[in-house]
C-alpha cells in the first residue's frame, strides 16, 4: 500500500489566497452583473517598464538566431545578472556580497519555501505571527510541527506582532534555530530599524541560529534611516540568507524571476557538530532540482539596473505608494486605525470585527476583495489587509464605495 506524506493532512484546507479567489469565484457566479475591485492578494497591475520589455524582445530575437540562440543556462543564474545584482543592491549600499553568492530563481515564494530543505528535521522554527503562509505551510509538510490547534501548528514558536510591539517581534524567550524575517513586512506593511535587526543578529550569533531575510518588498523603502538588505548590519554575512524578488520590485508577478543570497560564510552544522557552509548545500538543491530561469527573464530583470530601468522601476512604485497614501486617507477619514503603507505596498487595518466576516461585507456591500488577517495567523484576527497593487482609478473607486457601505462594515 502506498502511504502518502501524513504532514499534508495537518495543512489547513487550502491555501490562503487559493481560499480567497474560491469565494470570489463563486460570489462572481452569483453575481455576475458586479464589477469587483481587487486589493486582496499582492499582485500587480501595471504593465513591466520598457526597459524591461526592450531587453526582453531582443533576448527572444537571440534565441531565434542559430549565431546567438542558448540552450540550458547556468542554475544559478547568468553571470551578468548575478553581477548586476551585487553591484546595485549590495556593494552600493556598503553591504559585502559577490555575484557568486546569488542564485537567481523563478520566486521568493519558491525559495523561502524551499530553503526548510537544507535543515534537520528537529529545527526550532521561530516564524512572525501574522506571517505569511509559505514560511509555515512548507514546514508543516516538511513534518517539522505538530497538529493545527486553537489557530496554531504545535511545535512552532510563534513570534506575536502587535501594536503593542509596532509590529516588530521581540526575541523569543525560547531558543529557536531557524528565524524567519520579512521587511517590510507582509501583511502588515511595518519596518524595521537597524537596531531592531541588529537585535536578531546578535541573536542568531548567539544560539547559532539563522534567519531567513524575506525582503522582497524592499523596493517600497523611501525611508533612507532604514536597513535596505540585513547585510547592512554587521555580523549579518555568518547567520543570515536574504530573498529578494522583481515581482513586485519590477511587476513580474507574471514574468518569474528572484534571487536568493547565501553567503559563502552562512553555516550550520551537521550531526556530528562540524560547520558546513550552506551556501555549498544550497548550490547543490539548485542544481540538482531547478535549470535556471529562462535566458529572454535574466535579459529583462537585468535591465531593471539600467539607468532608464531604474526610473522606470521607481516611478511605477511611487504610484503604488502614492495609491497606499489614498487608501490610508481613506481609512483616517471612516475612523480605522492602521498602519503600514508608506515603506510597503501594505495597509494593514483594524476592521474592528471578525476577519472574514469583515473580508464578506466587504465584498457583498462594496464590491471590493480585500485579505482577511486572521488567513496570515492568530494574531491577524480583527484585522484585514488592503494592497495597494492597482490603478490610482480603482483605488479612489473601491474608497468611495468603502465610505458608502461603511454603516454595513460596523460591528
Ligand atoms: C501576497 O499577496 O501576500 C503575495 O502576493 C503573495 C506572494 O507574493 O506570493
Amino acid at each position: 500500500m502506498l502511504h502518502i506524506n501524513d504532514n499534508y493532512l495537518k495543512l489547513q484546507a487550502s491555501y490562503l489566497f487559493a481560499d480567497i479567489a474560491h469565494r470570489i469565484s463563486v460570489f462572481q457566479q452569483k453575481h455576475p452583473e458586479r464589477e469587483l475591485i481587487r486589493m486582496g492578494i499582492g499582485d500587480v497591475t501595471n504593465p513591466l517598464p520598457q526597459a524591461c520589455i526592450t531587453a526582453f524582445h531582443k533576448a527572444v530575437d537571440e534565441m531565434g538566431a542559430a549565431a546567438t540562440f542558448r540552450g540550458y543556462g547556468p542554475e544559478q543564474g547568468y553571470e551578468f545578472l548575478r553581477q548586476a545584482i551585487a553591484e546595485h543592491d549590495f556593494q552600493s549600499r556598503g553591504a559585502d556580497i559577490d555575484a557568486g553568492e546569488i542564485f537567481i530563481s523563478d520566486g521568493a515564494k519558491c525559495d523561502t519555501g524551499n530553503i526548510q530543505e537544507l535543515f534537520a528535521q528537529g529545527a526550532r522554527i521561530a516564524v512572525p505571527d501574522p506571517v505569511y503562509p509559505v514560511y509555515v505551510d512548507t514546514n508543516v509538510m516538511a513534518g517539522r510541527t505538530g497538529v493545527w490547534a486553537q489557530g496554531r501548528y504545535q511545535g512552532l514558536i510563534y513570534l506575536d506582532c502587535t501594536a503593542a510591539n509596532g509590529y516588530v517581534p521581540e526575541l523569543p524567550a525560547e531558543k529557536a534555530d531557524l528565524i524567519y524575517l520579512c521587511f517590510p513586512n507582509n501583511p502588515t506593511g511595518a519596518t524595521v530599524s537597524r537596531e531592531q535587526l541588529g537585535l536578531w543578529v546578535d541573536y542568531a550569533h548567539k544560539h547559532q541560529a539563522l534567519i531567513l531575510f524575506d525582503a522582497a518588498y524592499e523596493a517600497f523603502i523611501r525611508d533612507e534611516r532604514l536597513p535596505h538588505t540585513i547585510y547592512e548590519i554587521p555580523g549579518a554575512r555568518e547567520v543570515a540568507i536574504e530573498f529578494r524578488s522583481f515581482s513586485k520590485s519590477a511587476g513580474f508577478t507574471g514574468t518569474r524571476c528572484a534571487y536568493t543570497v547565501v553567503p559563502r560564510d552562512c553555516r550550520a552544522w551537521d550531526a556530528a557538530g562540524r560547520e558546513q557552509s550552506l551556501h555549498g548545500l544550497w548550490n547543490r538543491r539548485h542544481s540538482t532540482k531547478f535549470n535556471g530561469v529562462s535566458y529572454p527573464v535574466q535579459r529583462a530583470a537585468e535591465a531593471v539596473y539600467s539607468r532608464e530601468g531604474q526610473a522606470q522601476c521607481r516611478a511605477l512604485i511611487d504610484g503604488y505608494l502614492e495609491n497606499a497614501r489614498l487608501i490610508g486617507e481613506a481609512l483616517d477619514e471612516l475612523g480605522y486605525q492602521h498602519v503600514g503603507g508608506s515603506n510597503s505596498p501594505y495597509i494593514w487595518v483594524a476592521c474592528g470585527r471578525d476577519s472574514w466576516e469583515f473580508f464578506d461585507l466587504l465584498l457583498t456591500h462594496a464590491g471590493v476583495v480585500c485579505t482577511p488577517g486572521a488567513g496570515f495567523g492568530r494574531c491577524g484576527e480583527g484585522y484585514v489587509r488592503l494592497s495597494a497593487f492597482n490603478s490610482g482609478e480603482n483605488v479612489q473607486k473601491a474608497m468611495e464605495r468603502l465610505a458608502g457601505a461603511a454603516r454595513m462594515l460596523k460591528a
